[in-house]
């Protein structure tokens, strides 16, 4: 059955930077929020350690140190007039979350506390800064509990576990998308003035992640197959510290507590890799640092791991903690309450006693669905603009993060760029008018669904999906090489042609998790091969790209982003492999690029 929706604005996530867009577009325009999962279970929630802002709370910040260590830290590919509305705004959009009631922890005097992070410093990187502004290990929680709540009190209109397949995009312009009701199986035509695109990440490509089992990026892939451009894919953030073997997130909180990490000989090696800032240095920095240790054979008794340290003991005989004040464990605990649990159950270790196995988890994807300022999708390395189409989150690409995001910069972008884009969506539906849309726009997704769902075949979507995970891991992850990458590349391409092969088992429409999953895999799999194809492309190393065969970084060749296009027919199943590359050039501001020591 197919059912037809008309709204001024549609947003495609309940995440952080869907809810904060839906929220302010809400203030001038009828707003639907389509959402995979029930909105307060969107991955914003696991965000962990902290939203960043120079509040100076605790101590001397300013928006331009923050611009400098955002600049820095993604490697000098950061858009810097991105960066600087984020360093910012981010102060006005925290005291905008604090307003709709978001519990931050408090300093006794009841100011907004903050914590450590890695790579936030003083004075353009000379000691690090309390710039995380936090509620315990929850922050991301509290984000989204908050939101929501603002969106409902809005009338925010809410379609919850709908599954966004494609977009509808006619004459250049968007004109909305179309979607699964999971429950029923039925299809969804939203007819919109302005779409939002804002489903998070796309994480579940690699064997170890910290990313939810609903990050597949469909909204991403669709954009990919609509022959629009995506950004930067190459750059893949590894977060140091998942837990062993299943990559669940243990926030780098823990180490603006004062946690460090100890190789196999007991050694707090990060002295060696990052003099200044040591554990708080970027995340590329420490994750590679880890990688190295282990190559080396200083994992854990010869293994894959290495420890997180946060024993009161280690951070007081370091004096690792923040400010070099002793701390006692019942304050760890208050500060890092979920870690901490998860550090017990997961693992089994007492954290207080023992140090927990940790190894780099793929978390973030930089790049994304190009957007400006305003999170106006990009249709070209040009500038030019896809009128109604928007996107902003992780799923998009305003190159704030450049080659490696901060932690806590999510949340900022999150926040900063979610209310841009919902303020433009709201600005833009006050003159636009409906355009006519094609007739039965939903027909291809209709048409690869039945095939899907129908077909006989002899290939299993979890065993292809394995497979993906496991090269994209392997040769693809925090240190890579060409003929690595070109294994990789050759791997998911048998995988796709595969895929033409998928049978499923459950033949029916109700909640058929078989159906969307293989539909996912398929978008996963175009993903991966553009991320590929886009570091392969890339003959450098910068930020989280690491190329063992291209050690330096370039930045007379390579200071540019990428834009990988599919050119193939508009299609709803995985592309075929024509593609093209363009580049744009990095907009630099204040800060030309140096030489990046931590
Ligand atoms: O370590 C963390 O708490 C993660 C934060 C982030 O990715 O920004």
């Amino acid at each position: 059955m197919i059912h037809h929706h008309q709204f001024d604005a549609i947003i495609v996530g309940a995440g952080g930077a869907g809810l904060m867009a839906a929220l302010h577009a809400s203030k001038a325009a009828n707003v639907a929020v389509i959402s995979k999962l029930y909105p307060t279970r969107s991955h914003t929630g696991t965000a962990q350690g902290g939203i960043a802002a120079p509040l100076a709370n605790m101590e001397e910040d300013n928006p331009e140190w923050y611009m400098y260590d955002t600049v820095k830290g993604g490697d000098y590919l950061v858009d810097q007039d991105a960066a600087e509305v984020l360093a910012h705004e981010s102060i006005d959009a925290v005291v905008e979350l604090e307003h709709m009631g978001l519990p931050f922890d408090r300093t006794p005097e009841g100011r907004i506390e903050q914590r450590r992070f890695g790579g936030h410093t003083a004075d353009f990187g000379k000691r690090a800064v309390m710039r995380s502004c936090k509620s315990a290990d929850r922050t991301g929680h509290m984000i989204l509990q908050t939101l929501y709540q603002a969106c409902i009190k809005q009338n925010v209109q809410f379609f919850d576990e709908f599954f966004v397949v494609d977009l509808v995009v006619e004459g250049g312009m968007c004109l909305g998308a179309v979607a699964i009701e999971i429950n029923t199986g039925d299809v969804h035509v939203f007819h919109a003035k302005a779409t939002l695109l804002a489903s998070g990440g796309f994480g579940r490509m690699f064997k170890v992640t910290s990313n939810a089992h609903s990050l597949t990026g469909e909204p991403v892939a669709a954009v990919y197959r609509r022959n629009l451009p995506l950004e930067d894919l190459e750059f893949f953030q590894f977060h140091p510290t998942g837990i062993y073997k299943m990559g669940v997130l243990l926030s780098e909180a823990a180490r603006g507590e004062g946690g460090v990490f100890v190789n196999g000989k007991g050694e707090r090696f990060m002295e060696r890799y990052a003099p200044n800032m040591k554990d708080l240095a970027s995340r590329d920095v420490c994750s590679r640092a880890i990688y190295l240790e282990i190559k080396d054979g200083r994992g854990i008794n010869g293994k894959d791991y290495v420890y997180l340290d946060i024993r009161p003991e280690t951070i007081n005989g370091y004096k690792s903690g923040p400010g070099g004040k002793t701390v006692t464990a019942e304050e760890l605990e208050k500060k890092l309450p979920d870690i901490i649990e998860m550090m017990r159950i997961y693992l089994g270790v007492e954290p207080m006693k023992e140090g927990v196995p940790i190894q780099p988890t793929a978390h973030y994807a930089m790049g994304g669905i190009p957007t400006d300022l305003n999170c106006q999708v990009l249709a070209d390395a040009t500038g030019a603009v896809v009128p109604g189409l928007y996107a902003a989150g992780e799923c998009a690409c305003v190159s704030v993060h450049g080659a490696n995001r901060l932690g806590t910069n999510s949340l900022v972008d999150l926040v900063v760029f979610g209310r841009r884009g919902g303020r433009a969506m709201a600005e833009f539906v006050k003159s636009a008018d409906f355009k006519p849309m094609p007739s039965a726009p939903e027909a291809p997704v209709v048409a690869e669904l039945e095939r899907i769902r129908t077909q006989a075949g002899q290939e299993k979507a979890g065993i292809l999906r394995s497979e993906m995970q496991e090269i994209m891991m392997d040769n693809v992850g925090v240190f890579r090489t060409g003929p690595m990458i070109q294994i990789a590349l050759n791997k998911v391409r048998e995988l796709k042609a595969r895929f033409a092969h998928v049978a499923i088992d459950d033949k029916g429409k109700r909640f058929n998790t078989d159906l969307l999953e293989a539909y996912e895999l398929g978008a996963m799999l175009d993903l991966a091969e553009a991320t590929a194809l886009s570091a392969l492309n890339r003959t450098e190393s910068r930020g989280a790209h690491s190329r063992d065969d291209h050690p330096k970084r370039d930045d007379v060749n390579w200071l540019k982003h990428t834009f990988i296009r599919y050119t193939g027919a508009p299609t709803v199943a995985p592309t075929s492999a024509e593609t093209e590359i363009t580049y744009k050039p990095v907009t630099i501001t204040k800060f030309q690029p140096k030489e990046r020591t931590y």
